[in-house]
């Protein structure tokens, strides 16, 4: 085996697997544990972004039962996957990664997929020690608070010898503090080891921590680095650990923000997830949810309650309580809600107006424009100054085909006006209160549809009347 360590020996490619097969039994769910989403991301694509900063020449993800729901997860990303037929432990599953990289002869860097708070700059600092050193086997240990079932770090003095499994751990094991992250730098000709590695009795599985020993008593240098701490090397088992992950994320995630400049009224009540960006002197409510890619520019101020997911909204915007905004863009000046749901595939211009009860679904309503109360406005292009009044509703859809409604700019739009679609009206028109427009009006018009008003003299008096004969 010191022949394998000799100078020139080690390659210093690099490639990285991500253990994600397992069956995930103590998540309970009918989804692999690696997909379930820590602020609305998937475990996994955290673990793959963490390792990409390393530039691996190769990632493998290992994947098992509903695998296919793993590489969707992972679509987007420059990963090969491999298939272990069988949940039958981490050193097996790790033996399916290494049938893909067949010639390799770097650094192996071995993850789980259910690590997802790894950083980038400990998994750098990890491989510069493990490469230093010239370990041929390395993993990042870490000390573990409170009761846990991680494999315990062993020591011959201060080097490493083994790691001893929770179920596995005699008494006095079982006390020691330092534990085995399940992050590992592996040199590629000891990975002949993961061969012998022995089914372990208790589960039946065959256990990659098994290697360490094995290493060692071949020879080979081992290192157990304690890089990082117990919050971001933390494994994710069940439903509990998930929570507890989520919200340090959350409380992370907040604090970074304070720092840049926002204002977060309540951290426990509000969630950022790890893609958004909120500009400073921005003001958040309690109750706050903002998902997936969102980017909020400065001033704003986000009342209790809102969702906004995957969206834009400019500078010194103002949404007002209850509100949801998904995949759309509110301009700079604009205001929205309360209770308003801006839906997909909209633009709002800026300093326009969408207030109470109003639904916008891809539509696009120009600057300075306002539908303050009541309103449907779906598959609409509305243009500038238009004022639509309280209970518009555009009538986009037969049943069958989604139509447009084209209002241009300055129009003047009274309530309770339907809009059957297709239909324009033109710029500078007006429509008169509680008008079915079936028809395009054109520029300066008024437009009315409703039945002429009639009033009978006296009728009420004459009913009053018949009545009291009767
Ligand atoms: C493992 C380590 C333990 C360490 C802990 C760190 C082993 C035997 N134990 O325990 O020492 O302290 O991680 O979090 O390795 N997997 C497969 N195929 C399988 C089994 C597991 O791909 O057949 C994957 C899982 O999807 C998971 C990872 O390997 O992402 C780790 O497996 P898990 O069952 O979570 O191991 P732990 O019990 O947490
Ligand atoms: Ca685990």
């Amino acid at each position: 085996m010191t022949r394998l360590i000799q100078r020139g020996c080690i390659k210093v490619d690099l490639a990285a697997v991500v253990l994600s097969a397992g069956l995930g039994t103590r998540m309970k769910s009918a989804v692999p544990k690696v997909v379930h989403p820590l602020l609305g991301k998937p475990m996994v694509q955290y673990v793959v972004e963490a390792l990409s900063a390393l530039k691996p020449g190769k990632t493998v993800v290992v994947t098992g039962m509903q695998g296919d729901m793993v590489r969707d997860a992972l679509r987007n990303y420059p990963v090969s996957f491999a298939v272990q037929k069988e949940p039958k432990g981490t050193a097996d599953a790790l033996k399916s990664a290494v049938q893909k990289l067949r010639g390799f002869t770097g650094t192996l860097l071995v993850v789980s997929g259910d690590t997802p708070l790894i950083k980038p700059a400990t998994l750098k600092a990890f491989l510069k020690l493990h490469r230093k050193n010239r370990e041929n086997i390395s993993l990042i240990s870490f000390i573990a608070g409170g009761s846990h079932s991680y494999g315990r770090i062993v020591r011959k003095g201060d080097k490493l010898s083994a790691i001893v499994e929770d179920s596995d751990a005699d008494e006095e094991q079982k006390k020691i503090r330092e534990v085995n992250s399940g992050i590992y730098a592996i040199e590629a000709p000891l990975l002949k080891l993961l061969n012998k590695i022995p089914v372990n009795g208790s589960k039946g599985e065959y256990y990659l921590t098994d290697i360490v020993g094995m290493a060692v008593g071949t020879g080979c240098r081992a290192g157990a680095f304690l890089l990082g701490n117990e919050n971001e090397l933390t494994g994710i088992n069940t439903r509990g650990d998930l929570y507890r992950a989520a919200q340090y994320l959350r409380d992370e995630i907040a604090a970074g923000f304070m720092e840049q400049g926002v204002t977060i009224m309540d951290k426990a009540s509000v969630f950022v997830h790890p893609e958004s960006v909120i500009g400073n002197d921005t003001v958040i409510y309690p109750n706050v949810h903002i998902e997936g890619r969102t980017a909020i520019g400065n001033g704003c101020i986000v009342y209790p309650n809102s969702r906004i997911i995957d969206s834009t909204i400019g500078n010194n915007v103002i949404i007002k309580d209850s509100t949801v905004i998904e995949s759309s863009v509110i301009n700079e000046g604009a205001s929205v809600g309360p209770f308003a749901h801006i839906r997909p595939g909209s633009v709002i211009g800026k300093h326009a107006r969408i207030g109470n009860f109003v639904e916008v679904k891809k539509s696009v309503i120009g600057s300075g424009t306002k539908a303050s109360h009541l309103s449907y406005l779906g598959d609409a292009e509305i243009g500038e100054r238009v004022n639509i009044g309280a209970g518009t509703i555009t009538c986009n859809y037969d049943g069958r085909i989604k139509y447009k409604t084209l209002i241009e700019d300055n129009a003047f739009i009274g309530s309770d006006t339907q809009f059957v679609a297709p239909v324009r009206i033109g710029k500078g028109a007006y429509v008169g209160a509680g008008s079915t427009i079936t028809k395009d009006v054109p520029p300066f018009a008024l437009a009315t549809s409703r039945t002429e008003q009639k009033n009978i003299e006296k009728w009420a008096l004459k009913r009053q009347s018949k009545r009291r004969k009767r």
